[in-house]
């Protein structure tokens, strides 16, 4: 078993004590109080969990070095937000401005994806944002100085990483995940199928309800293009919703 092997098994245990401790009671003799074992303390005490689980991924994310990425990035860049989301940003990967800050979107496109959770009602802070990668794809991976020095990920480097993201999403357990350009859309639902064609319907990633959309630097390069990923967002609002309400 290898280190991330183990990682995953013992995140599923940790989860699974959870849910053993969440029914805890229903067979006891001494069973704790509503006052003792409130709904509000056991809500509590799992997202404390899930973000305890996040850091201990993050640490290992700092140090990792499975693909070459890990080689010449400056800072990983795991990941932000509620460790309680709801919904789910999925990027292609850190560019320059991430690489120097170690945060997901904070560039120009960074700043569009911000908006547009912002008329979506949400905020950078209540909903979770990461990548497919966590390290910096770069041309030359030599100059991490240099500007426009941004490439895709590569298949190998997505498969290395993409553990990472599912325990990610494991963890967080959305309601939705959004997954942002043709990249991140096509490793996740393992397709061929063009963005243009896959965008604006709802799809399935292990059990949660995933919509593909245009990346936000599609729409810095055409604008055009913004009232598709405004109408695949109104999908989402609603979507998420509906699921509250039921
Ligand atoms: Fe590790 Fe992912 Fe960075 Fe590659 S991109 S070194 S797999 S964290
Ligand atoms: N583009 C991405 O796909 N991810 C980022 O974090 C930044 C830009």
């Amino acid at each position: 078993m290898d280190s991330s092997e183990y990682l995953v098994m013992l995140l599923r245990l940790t989860k699974r004590a959870l849910e053993e401790y969440n029914n805890w009671g229903e067979n006891e003799i001494y069973r704790p109080t509503h006052e003792e074992l409130s709904k509000k303390q056991t809500f509590d005490y799992q997202i404390s969990e899930a973000k305890n689980m996040l850091e201990v991924l993050n640490k290992k994310v700092n140090i990792c070095r499975n693909c070459s990425l890990g080689n010449n990035r400056l800072k990983a860049v795991f990941g932000v937000g509620s460790p309680n989301a709801s919904l789910m940003f999925i990027g292609e990967g850190p560019g320059y401005d991430e690489d120097h800050k170690g945060y997901p979107f904070v560039g120009k496109s960074g700043q569009l994806l911000t908006k547009i959770i912002e008329a979506m009602g949400q905020t950078r802070e209540t909903v979770y944002i990461t990548n497919i990668v966590k390290c910096h794809p770069m041309i030359d991976p030599l100059n991490p100085e240099k500007r426009s020095n941004d490439r895709p990920p590569t298949f190998e480097e997505i498969k290395a990483c993409k553990p990472y993201l599912d325990m990610q999403i494991e963890i967080i357990n959305p309601k939705v995940i959004v997954t942002l350009g043709a990249f991140s859309t096509k490793s996740i639902l393992n397709t061929e199928e063009p963005i243009s064609k896959i965008r604006g319907n709802f799809r399935e990633y292990k059990n949660i309800k995933l919509m593909p959309t245009y990346h936000p630097s599609a729409i810095l390069r055409n604008s055009n293009l913004k009232k598709f990923i405004w109408e695949d967002m109104k999908k989402v609002i609603h979507s998420i919703e509906d699921i509250r309400e039921t």
